[in-house]
């Protein structure tokens, strides 16, 4: 089916995520963000997300209807993410979505959230995806590196954190410099005004004696320690933590890492693209070091555009579509919520 009209939503964690595409092409994105339920807690709550999803859902759908200026009925299908993600709250979008698709009857898609973080960049500017290419996923639940060959039908999983995800150290480096949740975007902001050079934090898992086994994982919890450790010594003895300085130094790590990680597979399995995805994405040096080392390796980059990397219902929507174009058979009533998919 050519351009199908794909409405798609997302529940896996704190956003309420409905978005509508016509094959490639972005309609509508309506978010409500539940967020700053969160923040005096330090942490998305699992329950208080799920309550949010079952408040938003209805308007979050009369919005992106409204946004795309289409009714139920000219849907042509529906997509869901039916995981990973916090299992009440997954379950609030596939019991929606299933409602939907049975009283409008329309082909329901469960899709994966990850592939849908890469997925989404058909909505960019270059459109359809080339393959091989090497993905990696960075967000505030995952750090994977993935070998896309088709996003319908083959991603391999390469190397994936072994311990935090990167959002998640960047969450918690934040709390280390008393900074409020989540902490990735004001650890961008202080790290523009400090030297990267300033510290040397340690870079998981990329000490030779670790290279074979552990070539594509990551491991951020040292570095997180580390942070900690130095921070402490620091109030310690009485001194001034210089915050600008930390923040840019634990950044370089993280972005060092990410990025020299990628580089590697691609190099090693001779794969010349580089696709990034999720929410980290949006951290400047991530993006201005991936920029940098491509270029210098003669690897193709794409980043999506930046309001689609953080969890929307776009990704989802978009993700359906390409399952609805490639010919594949729907999911049936009968997926559920697997907070645990791959
Ligand atoms: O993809 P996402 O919206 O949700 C998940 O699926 O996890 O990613 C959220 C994560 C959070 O940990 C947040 O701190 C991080 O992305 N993040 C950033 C930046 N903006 C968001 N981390 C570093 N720098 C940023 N500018
Ligand atoms: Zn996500």
């Amino acid at each position: 089916r050519e351009d199908p009209l794909v409405l798609g939503i997302e529940t896996s964690c704190d956003e309420t995520g409905v978005g509508i595409v016509r094959g490639r092409t972005l309609l509508a994105n309506a978010i409500a963000s539940s967020m700053d339920e969160h923040a005096r807690y330090g942490g998305v709550v699992p329950e208080v997300a799920a309550r949010a999803h079952l408040e938003s859902m209805t308007p979050m759908i009369g919005a992106a209807l409204a946004e795309a200026g289409v009714s139920l009925e000219d849907l042509d299908a529906i997509a869901v993410t039916s995981g990973p993600g916090l299992s009440g709250a997954l379950m609030v979008g596939v019991g929606s979505a299933k409602a939907l698709a049975l009283a409008l009857d329309k082909p329901l898609y469960a899709v994966n959230h990850l592939v849908g973080h890469v997925g989404v960049d058909v909505l960019g500017e270059e459109g359809h995806l080339e393959y091989p290419t090497i993905a990696l996923l960075v967000s505030g639940g995952h750090t994977s590196l993935l070998l896309v060959r088709d996003l319908v039908s083959d991603v391999e999983l390469l190397g994936e954190t072994i311990d935090d995800a990167a959002g998640e150290a960047f969450d918690k480096v934040a709390r280390i410099l008393g900074l409020p949740y989540p902490g990735g975007p004001h650890i961008d902001r202080l790290a523009a005004q400090g030297d990267p050079k300033a510290i040397r934090f340690p870079r998981g898992l990329t000490l030779p004696k670790d290279m074979a086994a552990h070539r594509y994982d990551f491991s951020f919890s040292g570095l997180k320690t580390s942070v900690a450790r130095w921070v402490e010594k620091k109030q310690d003895a009485g001194e001034e933590v210089p915050i600008n300085d930390v923040a840019a130094s634990f950044r370089e790590a993280v972005a060092d890492v990410l990025i020299g990680k990628a580089i590697a597979a691609c190099t090693d399995l001779g794969v010349p693209r580089l696709l990034l995805g999720g929410g980290v994405v949006a951290n400047a040096r991530v993006r201005s070091l991936a920029e940098e080392r491509t270029s210098a390796a003669g690897i193709a980059l794409r980043i999506p555009p930046l309001d689609l990397c953080t969890d929307n219902g776009a990704m989802i929507a978009a993700l359906g579509a390409q399952l609805v174009m490639h010919g594949h058979d729907p999911s049936g009533p009968d997926f559920g919520a697997d907070s645990t998919l791959p």
